[in-house]
């Protein structure tokens, strides 16, 4: 059994539009490490969009692709930064694959920079129609707290440039 602190791998957990993709590509090209995002991967294993899995299919068959790609993975990745589905923690055993895989980073947006991030996005699921904005709260509220119990560190992003995030990010891993 290969211990964490050898593994090595760096999780990036955190609300629809924190940033996760963006700064994990930046903190994998500054360490040297492979990027893997958890929805990239299941779309390209589904051959279609996320969207499209929500529509055809619903959105608890969308986690159980979250939760097999999740096992999948654990058993074999390393030095590797993991940016995963603003959902994927808040199925339990999700979060406990997620403490497996490696240190787990909370990036903290506030609700009003994701709605000024994501308005006019066509991508997400569950923020289509209208009151994104009441929309992006009961959600915020509802996985802020999950979010902050599962990371072993929080980063705030709100304001702030990928580049220093990415500096702030490095140092604590
Ligand atoms: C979701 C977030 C999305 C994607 C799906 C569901 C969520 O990923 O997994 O649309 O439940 O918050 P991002 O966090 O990368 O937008």
């Amino acid at each position: 059994k290969m211990l964490k602190s050898v593994r090595k791998n760096i999780i990036l957990i955190g609300f629809m539009g924190c940033g996760k993709t963006t700064v994990g590509t930046a903190v994998a090209g500054r360490l040297g490490y492979n990027l893997l995002d958890v929805d990239l991967y299941i779309e390209k294993e589904a051959g279609c969009s996320i969207s499209q899995i929500f529509a055809d299919k619903g959105e608890q068959y969308f986690r159980e692709l979250e939760t097999d790609t999740l096992k999948k993975l654990n058993a074999s990745i390393s030095h590797t930064v993991i940016s995963t589905g603003g959902g994927l923690p808040m199925r339990p055993e999700n979060a406990e694959e997620l403490r497996k895989l490696g240190t787990v980073i909370y990036l903290d947006v506030q609700p009003e920079e994701v709605i000024r991030r994501l308005s006019g996005d066509t991508s997400r699921p569950l923020l289509q129609g209208d009151d994104v904005e009441r929309k992006v709260n009961r959600l915020m509220d509802e996985r802020r707290p999950v979010y902050e119990s599962e990371a072993d560190c929080v980063i705030p992003v709100t304001g702030r440039d990928v580049e220093e995030i990415v500096d702030e990010l490095v140092c604590i891993v």
